[in-house]
């Protein structure tokens, strides 16, 4: 018989957690805790071991993954089964990169031959010159493809590409700055085709190439999406439209056509290596041991935090310039998919769901919000990601730094200080778990992604919800769209007089 969860999540929250300290001086911490996996890019240290996981509280966390039905669930999400419940589809991120059920995995590769002949027709020539590429769309039709080519594209691409995502003009009108219309093609990304920011932005791109002398604009576009008898109504060719299946949710999909930019960018051969970096995460999601999977334990560690030690966030910081865009796309994938007050069948979420994802970049964190990681009131669970070869051909004094203050950190952060005067004092105690590759090229980003993927979808079987609608979003849209229309009358006074301020009413 398995244990009902509440208590076993009791019993997490009840557990005497030993100081890091003390768990350090139990021998072997550093071997159980820290595991290196080969992938295709190369080596990655996932280092765990400065976090309060210990044996006792792994033990409750596994008895409450096999409470939740964690393996079945993960053999629904992989054999394509209808694992989102509330909107009875299946979440199919994980064919994409050959991982999943035979039909879905076929097609997946069938659409991205289509799309790897789009790209090379473009690389070719078919298409005139193409220096520029207007990448529009949104949420996760824009955060992705726009990480993955800050990451990946330092050193030059073949085609240069613009992510706008904001309906503020000003984003779309700074992209523009940096193209000529005459060599520009526009990708308009949207898995539904109907997101408003989307639209809109795609319809003044076709505009401003128009302007710009192009005979036929739409003939420069390409569409992404899961809705292709939409792009084509919209107007855009069939042979430009690269579909992909509606089992693959918007955060999950820069996998699938919605990578395009990035196979323009880097070619369709490095695209899949992205996917095969990816795959190998799927595969020791899927193959290893619970105590020796890395997925689990990142897991495990994150609901240690926000369940029994009740934290509230949890901080991402890349010490890696071309990283700079991760924490971002890390907030989409864990606050859209884990930020849920219901569990999966509808009943009230009597716990903590997701912590708020934030970060940035170290070391310039370092001297902006690390003061409170290392003296505030609050306990902040700390990711560090690394990269041992650095990618730039400077001093290398400059990575020596930048590694070496990376680890300085997580160090404090554990060991903290004592002193008599209270000011000078820092706790110590504090958790972190550190990310060391040794390079960054597609296949570890790929990686990267999909651990972050797979982690969340543990926690999100442990609390027992949905990690794959986002019903919250839609109210907020749809009032906007009411405003828009001229018919969102009698809303509360202040949003009347703001409305008013700023011209929006009569
Ligand atoms: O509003 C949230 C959301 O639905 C995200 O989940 C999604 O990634 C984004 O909007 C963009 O949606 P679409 O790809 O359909 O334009």
């Amino acid at each position: 018989m398995t244990d009902a969860p509440a208590a076993l999540w009791n019993a997490l929250e009840t557990l005497e957690f030993p100081t890091l300290g003390a768990l350090f001086a139990v021998p072997g911490r550093l071997d159980r805790y820290c595991t290196t996996l080969d992938l295709p890019g190369g080596p990655i240290r996932f280092d765990w071991s400065k976090t309060h996981l210990f044996p006792a509280a792994e033990a409750i966390l596994a008895r409450l993954a096999e409470a939740q039905g964690l393996a079945e669930k993960r053999r629904q999400l992989i054999e394509g089964e209808a694992i989102n419940n509330t909107e009875g589809r299946a979440a199919e991120h994980t064919a994409q990169r050959g991982v999943g059920a035979p039909a879905s995995v076929v097609e997946a590769e069938a659409l991205h031959e289509r799309m790897q002949g789009l790209v090379e027709a473009i690389h070719e020539g078919l298409f005139g010159e193409v220096r520029s590429l207007i990448h529009i769309g949104i949420g996760g039709s824009a955060l992705g493809p726009a990480l993955a080519i800050d990451a990946l594209t330092r050193d030059g691409a073949r085609v240069a590409v613009h992510v706008v995502s904001n309906i503020d003009g000003c984003a779309l009108e700074a992209a523009f700055r940096g193209c000529d219309p005459a060599t520009t093609m526009i990708a308009v990304a949207s898995k539904t085709f109907t997101t408003t920011e989307t639209m809109t932005n795609a319809a003044s791109a076709l505009d401003w190439l128009r302007e710009g002398g192009v005979d036929d604009p739409y003939g420069r576009v390409v569409a992404l999406t899961a809705s292709p008898e939409k792009a084509v109504e919209w107007g855009v060719d069939d042979t430009r439209v690269l579909p992909f299946s509606e089992s693959v949710g918007g955060r999950y999909s820069l996998w699938s056509s919605i990578g395009f930019p990035i196979a323009l960018a880097i070619g369709f051969e490095g695209f899949a290596e992205f996917l095969a970096g990816a795959a190998a995460i799927d595969h020791h999601f899927i193959e290893a041991p619970i105590d020796s999977n890395v997925v689990v334990r990142a897991a495990f560690a994150d609901l240690l935090y926000t369940q029994a030690f009740k934290c509230q966030t949890r901080a991402v910081f890349a010490y890696d310039e071309r990283l700079a865009l991760f924490p971002d796309y890390l907030q989409q994938l864990e606050m859209e998919s884990n930020g849920k007050r219901v569990t999966a069948d509808g009943q009230p979420l009597t716990r903590p769901s997701a912590p708020v994802t934030w970060g940035g970049v170290g070391t310039d964190a370092q001297h902006a919000v690390f003061q409170l990681l290392h003296q505030g009131t609050h306990m902040i669970p700390v990711d560090f990601l690394a990269i041992k070869i650095p990618g730039h051909d400077l001093d290398p004094l400059h990575h020596q730094i930048l590694l070496s203050n990376c680890f300085a950190q997580g160090a404090a952060l554990m060991a903290g200080k004592a002193s008599d005067d209270g000011a000078r004092a820092y706790p110590g105690n504090r958790p972190s778990a550190t990310f060391l590759a040794e390079d960054l090229n597609p296949a570890t980003l790929g990686a990267l992604i999909a651990f972050h993927e797979h982690r969340t979808f543990v926690s999100a079987a442990l609390l027992g919800i949905n990690p794959f609608d986002q019903f919250g979003v839609e109210l907020g849209k749809a009032i906007a769209k009411q405003i828009d229309a001229g018919d969102g009358e009698g809303f509360d006074p202040s949003t009347e007089a703001l409305l008013a301020a700023a011209g929006l009413r009569g």
